[in-house]
């Protein structure tokens, strides 16, 4: 996969992306990063990319020609064609449903925006989708670029040592009928610390509780923690047991959750 990144501060970007999986990710070729300032394409003395907004207001505007061309020069850098995706509040909610299928995809253009915004125009005219990483306003779209980089390059076959961990995060369907649960909680050594013990379950051996005790912590975090994930009327009657077993619990040992 592909992914071009314009932005007034693509090392910002590169940085983000050259560690961990991402890093590891773009060292085993799976996907390649590339990145784009529309500052090398302003004119002038001044190298302008940005104005004040007609109407006034606060803060500055990003000009249409430097995105513009910035945007065609990473177009033709590759012959495969790319959708472009602008980093703003104002997008589609990101959801892991979406970043699946952005995985899928060989090729990519973000957009990150600063200050105030970019020219609807250019909006409008090279825009193919835009997408918002949550409901709050970060100063720029590249820590929203960074993160749905990240999301995405660990999803490509091969990013992942464990090839089974991506499969079991949270917001991934972990069962047929698709449902979207948090993850279930993890331990280490040591067993016994002052901070607590280990649940035995997961020291027994047996396979098939360990995967009930962690499908039972699923749904009941699930349900304590984000109940707008979980429809009961569409559990199985398994889960039903261990969702209603987890909230027995919970209830008469608060400190288990
Ligand atoms: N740029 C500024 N805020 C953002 C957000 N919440 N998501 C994506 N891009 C942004």
């Amino acid at each position: 996969m592909r992914v071009d990144v314009v932005s007034l501060f693509p090392e910002f970007v590169a940085q983000v992306a050259g560690h961990g999986v991402v890093g590891r990710a773009q060292e085993r070729g799976l996907l390649s990063i590339h990145g784009w300032n529309p500052r090398d394409f302003a004119t002038g003395n001044y190298r302008r990319v940005d104005e004040r907004p007609f109407g006034g207001g606060p803060g500055m505007v990003m000009l249409i020609d430097p995105l513009r061309d910035c945007i065609q020069a990473a177009r033709e850098a590759d012959p495969a064609p790319a959708t472009v995706i602008y980093l703003s509040p104002q997008g589609e909610r990101l959801t892991q449903a979406k970043v699946r299928e952005l995985a899928g995809r060989d090729r990519v253009i973000l957009l990150c925006g600063r200050y105030e915004g970019v020219d609807e125009r250019l909006v409008a005219a090279e825009v193919d989708e835009e997408l918002s990483i949550g409901d709050y306003v970060l100063s720029g779209g590249e820590l929203a670029a960074a993160v749905l980089i990240d999301a995405v390059a660990r999803l490509q076959a091969g990013a992942l040592n464990d090839s089974e961990s991506a499969a079991q995060d949270s917001f991934e369907p972990a069962d047929d009928a698709g449902s979207l649960l948090l993850d279930c909680p993890h331990f280490t050594r040591p067993v016994e610390h002052e901070l607590g013990t280990v649940p035995a379950v997961l020291m027994s051996g047996n396979h098939a509780d360990i995967a009930r005790w962690r499908r039972q912590q699923a749904l009941g975090r699930t349900w304590l923690r984000r109940p707008d994930l979980v429809d009961p009327s569409t559990l199985s009657k398994a889960d039903r047991q261990l969702l209603d077993a987890f909230l027995a619990e919970s209830a008469s040992d608060p400190s288990s959750t």
